[in-house]
């Protein structure tokens, strides 16, 4: 009989201590660091859950590759394993390796967008929107309208809208929407997978009316998986057959390897077209560097090349779904308000019904991140009203499991500060913003909280 156990796929080879504090010393702290999770020392947090970005371990095989990166300024063999690595996964003619995500987003948008354009998404990222608008485009939201119900279950909750894209394609037509792009996993909708079906459906308005579809691919084994378990036809392929048949649909990609890359810097562009692609090289060589390295040691690229494939691994990926659902359905079965279903890599609370004493305007999010940090020291982060503004449909703190990094106490632990933090909900005070910058203001916003005595 097979185990029912589902465990960590792998051992540990090298330790890296954390640190407690006292819930006086870390009061001190949240302070002195304006209410803002992202300005206080890492040294300070005990479970980070701000992000699984950049924050995954590597394996051996990885560390054994890096040792092997050549650091030639041009032609390096670092480039040559990395490009075969990416093209055999994402099989795109062109493989521009970029700092991280956001690096490829400039350079796409700077290539394909001007002023007045719109660019749909079925939810951009934060740094994807904030791109987008920089050349002056806008960066149009279409999810599925489940999507913006926390509650309600769909197996593929990151779909796209595509009646409303078939509107919006028919009307504006190719003159005014340069690109389609779609974000798999949907991090800011919950970090729900997309469908294959959703994919090709979304291509077939895009090659109507001769729309290139780019996809934002950080968590595409993630997605991939999903659509093994949840999707008629699938449960057969392995997920890096079913990354191929989802990346055959699309005309070009961004990609930051610090999700399923597995590394904690990198990212590339593909792209199938010729003429855009040497753009686009033009643009690296100005601000990244030469297009056979592109920001990167020849080191990093080597450590992709690796990473792509592990994060493909099969019992890599039921471990790490399996591990983020155990924390979302344990804190669900008491009550707590989160999005379902789980996510793939992160677990998000719904904090308009966490604390539903908090108006809009007091930042419910922030105040109740803050909250976890000071109970149990552990830092996640706010998508929601700070982060997003007026563009806001929901607040959510996402709590995102880094990549190999926690054990299953961890995360058990994790589940017990939760829940007591869900014990006193009613006290938890709101916020008021005192400082912030013209964009992206949740990385650097000061706030103070309010005290609920205030009227609301
Ligand atoms: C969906 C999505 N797109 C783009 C990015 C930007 O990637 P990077 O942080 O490497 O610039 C992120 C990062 O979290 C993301 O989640």
């Amino acid at each position: 009989m097979p185990a029912r156990t589902i465990i960590e796929p792998f051992r540990i080879k090298s330790v890296e201590p954390i640190r407690t504090t006292t819930r006086t010393e870390r009061q001190q702290l949240l302070e002195a660091a304006g209410y803002n999770l992202f300005l206080v020392a890492s040294e300070a947090i005990l479970i980070d859950l701000l992000t699984d970005s950049g924050t995954a371990a590597m394996s051996t095989e990885q560390w054994a590759a890096m040792m092997r990166g050549d650091e030639s300024y041009a032609g390096s063999p670092s480039f040559t394993r990395f490009r075969d690595s990416v093209q055999s996964i994402f099989g795109f003619r062109h493989v521009i390796p970029t700092h991280q995500g956001r690096a490829a987003e400039r350079i796409l948008f700077n290539v394909m967008c001007k002023k007045g354009d719109i660019v749909p998404n079925n939810t951009h990222f934060d740094t994807t929107r904030a791109n987008c608008e920089f050349v002056g485009a806008q960066a149009l939201d279409l999810p599925i309208p489940e999507a913006k119900e926390p509650a309600k279950f769909h197996p593929f909750k990151g779909n796209m809208d595509t009646v409303k894209l078939g509107e919006l394609v028919d009307r504006e037509g190719h003159k005014r929407i340069p690109l389609v792009m779609l974000t798999i996993t949907n991090n800011s909708g919950g970090g729900q997978p997309v469908s294959m079906t959703n994919i090709r459906e979304v291509k077939a308005i895009c090659k109507k009316h001769n729309i290139p579809l780019y996809i934002d691919a950080c968590r595409f084994a993630e997605n991939a998986y999903f659509i093994k378990l949840r999707e008629a036809g699938y449960s057969d392929k392995t997920p890096a057959a079913i990354a191929r048949e989802m990346f055959s649909l699309a005309d070009g990609c961004t990609m930051s390897a610090k999700k399923d890359g597995l590394v904690n810097i990198g990212g590339f562009l593909c792209t199938n077209d010729d003429i855009l692609a040497q753009q686009e090289k033009d643009l690296l060589i100005l601000t990244e560097g030469f297009p056979t390295y592109g920001g990167l040691a020849g080191r990093d690229l080597d450590a992709i090349a690796v990473g792509l494939h592990e994060a493909l691994h099969e019992d890599y990926l039921k471990y790490r779904i399996a591990s983020t659902a155990f924390l979302g359905n344990h804190i669900a079965a008491e009550g707590v308000p989160i999005v379902q279903p789980p996510g793939g890599h992160a677990i998000y609370l719904d904090a308009r019904a966490f604390l539903p004493h908090l108006p809009l305007s007091k930042f419910p999010g922030v105040a109740l991140a803050n909250e976890l940090y000071l109970e149990g020291g552990i830092r996640s982060v706010e998508i929601g009203t700070l982060m997003f503004g007026e563009h806001a449909t929901m607040d959510l703190v996402r709590l995102a499991i880094p990549r190999r990094v926690y054990t299953q106490s961890h995360i058990d632990y994790v589940v017990e500060v939760i829940l007591e933090v869900w014990k006193h909900r009613d006290q938890i005070p709101g916020m008021r913003l005192t400082y912030e910058a013209p964009f992206l203001r949740h990385f650097t916003a000061h706030l103070e909280p309010v005290s609920l005595t205030v009227a609301r």
